[in-house]
C-alpha cells in the first residue's frame, strides 16, 4: 500500500529535503513540530490501544494482503512524516493486535509499562552500536554491569566475584541476544565448543568442524535432551549447530508434569551405553512456553554434576521470578546451571525484542570468540567479540532504567499478580462445570478447555477408543470457541495440544492463558469465562 496517484507534487528528493531531515531541531518551530509529532504517536496510539483488542476480522487477513501487493519502491517521497504516522495511527495501528489490552490473555507479548516507549525513543536517537566501543563507549561499560546484575541475581556469587568481573575486559558473565531463540543457539553453541576439547592435531570444533571433533573424539553422535515441553528454538540450534534436530531428544514429563527423572536416567544410561555417544547438555525449563512449569533444576543439576554433562537453564520466561522472594525459590537450582537463557521481551516487560544469555564461567564465551581487522581487533574490549549477533542496540540501557524505575520490588509486585491472576483464573474455571483446568499453574501459565454437559457425562463411563473419539469432537469444539472469541476481538486466549491427564497416550486441544497484565482483574476474567460460555452456547443451537 503505497498509494502513489496521491503524492503532493511539493514533495521531491532533493538536498534541501535531505537536509531537512537530517538537521536537528534549532528553532522554536521545528522543536514544536517534532513535539508535535511524538504527542500524536504516544496518545493516538494510547487510544487505539485503549479501544480495539486482538485480531479483529481474521478473514480480512486475505482481504489485508491484497491492498498490499505494490512491489515498487517509489522514487520520489510520498508523504510527510505527519501524514505517515497519521496513518500509522489511522490505518496499521487498528490492524494490528493490542496486546496492551487486559482482555488479551493469550501470549507471552502483553501489555509493556508506558516509560518503555520513552526508553525505546532514547536508544533509537543515540543510535549506539553495542558491537564496538567506537560506537558505544559508555553503553559497553554500563552493559557489562547491568550484565553483572542479572549475574548475581541468577549465580549470586561472592561480592569478591563481581568486583573482579563487572569491568573485567577479558572475561564476560554473559552477553544480550536478539531474544530467547539466540539465547538458547549461544549457549549450545558454547556447549559444543567446550564439549572438544583439543586432541592431538585438533584444535576445536570451531575451526576443524564437527566430522574433524567427532573423530578426534571417537563419537558417532552428540544429543542434547530436555522434557518434551522444550522450546522449537532448542531444535533449530542443534540444526544449526551440525547435531541434527533428530539429536535433541524428548523426555517425557512425570505426572506434575516435568521432565520424569526416572526416563531422563534410563535415556543417559542407554544412549551412553557404547561410547559413542555423547550427551552434550541437558536442559531445564523453568517456565515452559505452554504450561510454565518448572523442572526440578537441582536434581538436573545433580545429573548434570554426576556424568559431566553441560547443564542449561532455558528461562527465557520464567527467569525474573528469581526478583520475587515470595516465587524465587521455584527456581531452586538454577543457580546451579553452567547457562542461563532469560528473555528481556517476557517479563522484564521491554519491547520487542532483546534476550540475554547468561554462563556460570566468566571464560565459557571464550570458546566463541570471533575477531576482524576492521572492528572487534584482538586486544580490544568490544563486546561484539562473543556475540552471535553483529550490530546491536543499546538493550541494556532500556534494562538499566527499567530496573531503576521499577526497582526488583516493582518487578515483583507484577510478577506476583500475574502468578496469583492465573491461581485465581484455574479456580474460577474448576467452578464452573462447563469448564476443565487442564494445567494447574504453576507459574503464570495454565490450560483448560470446554466440554459440554452431555460430553463430560458420556467421559465419566468411555473406554479409551470412546474417550478419544469425544476429545476429537472437544478439539472441535474447542479450535471453535478460540476462533470466535478471537474474531470476535473483544478477548484472547491462544490454543495449543497437549495430553488431558500426563499418562493420556493421545493430546487434546487446550486453550491457554498467559497472565501477564498487570490491568487483568477478576472481572475480566469472569468476562472472559462468560463469553466462552455464550460462544459455547451458540454453538449448540440449531
Ligand atoms: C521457554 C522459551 N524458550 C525460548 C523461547 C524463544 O524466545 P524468542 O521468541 O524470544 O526467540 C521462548 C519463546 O516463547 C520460550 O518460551
Amino acid at each position: 500500500m503505497t498509494g502513489t496517484e496521491d503524492r503532493p507534487s511539493s514533495l521531491v528528493a532533493d538536498w534541501n529535503t535531505l537536509h531537512r531531515v537530517f538537521i536537528r531541531p534549532e528553532d522554536e518551530k521545528s522543536r514544536n513540530t517534532l513535539v508535535k509529532y511524538m504527542e500524536q504517536i504516544l496518545f493516538g496510539l494510547h487510544d487505539f490501544l485503549n479501544k480495539h483488542v486482538g485480531v479483529t476480522e481474521e478473514i480480512s487477513l486475505i482481504k489485508l494482503a491484497e491492498e498490499y501487493t505494490d512491489t515498487k519502491i517509489n522514487a520520489e517521497p510520498l508523504k510527510k512524516l505527519a501524514d505517515v504516522i497519521k496513518d500509522i495511527i489511522d490505518e496499521i495501528a487498528p490492524r494490528a493486535v493490542n496486546v496492551a489490552s487486559p482482555y488479551f490473555i493469550g501470549h507471552m507479548t502483553s501489555a509493556i509499562p508506558f516509560f518503555m516507549v520513552h526508553l525505546k525513543a532514547i536508544t533509537a536517537a543515540l543510535n549506539q552500536n553495542v558491537i564496538k566501543l567506537e560506537t558505544s563507549k559508555v553503553l559497553s561499560v554500563l552493559e557489562k554491569q547491568i550484565l553483572a546484575k542479572i549475574h548475581r541475581m541468577i549465580f549470586n556469587f561472592e561480592e569478591s566475584f563481581y568486583l573482579e568481573h563487572v569491568q573485567n575486559t577479558d572475561t564476560s558473565l554473559g552477553v544480550f541476544t536478539s531474544g530467547g531463540t539466540t539465547a538458547n543457539l549461544t549457549a549450545l553453541w558454547v556447549a559444543r565448543n567446550l564439549c572438544f576439547p583439543p586432541k592431538g592435531d585438533f584444535e576445536s570444533i570451531e575451526k576443524n568442524g564437527f566430522h574433524a571433533a567427532m573423530t578426534a573424539h571417537s563419537l558417532d553422535r552428540l544429543v542434547i535432551l530436555v522434557s518434551k515441553r522444550g522450546h522449537y528454538s532448542l531444535r533449530k540450534a542443534a540444526g544449526i549447530l551440525g547435531l541434527g534436530n533428530q539429536n535433541v531428544i524428548p523426555i517425557d514429563v512425570d505426572s506434575k508434569r516435568s521432565i520424569d527423572l526416572k526416563k531422563l536416567k534410563a535415556a543417559i544410561k542407554d544412549l551412553t551405553a557404547d561410547k559413542k555417544t555423547r550427551v552434550m547438555a541437558l536442559i531445564g525449563i523453568a517456565g515452559a512456553t505452554e504450561t510454565g512449569i518448572i523442572d526440578p533444576l537441582s536434581k538436573l543439576a545433580d545429573i548434570c554434576q554426576q556424568h559431566k554433562i553441560h547443564f542449561h537453564v532455558d528461562a527465557a520466561w520464567g527467569g525474573p521470578v528469581l526478583l520475587s522472594e515470595k516465587y524465587s525459590p521455584l527456581l531452586k537450582g538454577i543457580e546451579r546451571a553452567d547457562s542461563v537463557t532469560i528473555d528481556c521481551h517476557k517479563q522484564f516487560y521491554m519491547p520487542m525484542s532483546s534476550g540475554m544469555v547468561y554462563f556460570k564461567d566468566p571464560r565459557a564465551l571464550d570458546t566463541i570468540v570471533y575477531h576482524a581487522r576492521y572492528v572487534i581487533r584482538p586486544g580490544s574490549v568490544d563486546l561484539g567479540i562473543k556475540t552471535l549477533e553483529g550490530s546491536r542496540e543499546a538493550n541494556s540501557l532500556i534494562l538499566d532504567s527499567a530496573l531503576k524505575i521499577m526497582g526488583s520490588k516493582g518487578y515483583a509486585l507484577m510478577i506476583e499478580h500475574g502468578i496469583e491472576t492465573a491461581k485465581l483464573f484455574a479456580k474460577k474455571i474448576k467452578k464452573r462445570p462447563l469448564f476443565q483446568l487442564v494445567t494447574e499453574p504453576k507459574l503464570n501459565i495454565l490450560t483448560y478447555r470446554m466440554i459440554p454437559l452431555d460430553i463430560r457425562k458420556k467421559l465419566e463411563t468411555a473406554d479409551i477408543e470412546e474417550r478419544q473419539e469425544l476429545d476429537a469432537i472437544l478439539d472441535e469444539i474447542n479450535i471453535k470457541i478460540q476462533r470466535i472469541q478471537r474474531e470476535a476481538g473483544k478477548s484472547f486466549v491462544s490454543r495449543t495440544r497437549l495430553r488431558n491427564l500426563p499418562d493420556d497416550p493421545h493430546n487434546v486441544l487446550v486453550l491457554r492463558s498467559v497472565m501477564m497484565n498487570p490491568m487483568t482483574t477478576s472481572r475480566i476474567l469472569d468476562e472472559i469465562l462468560d463469553e466462552q460460555e455464550a460462544i459455547l452456547q451458540s454453538l449448540e443451537e440449531p
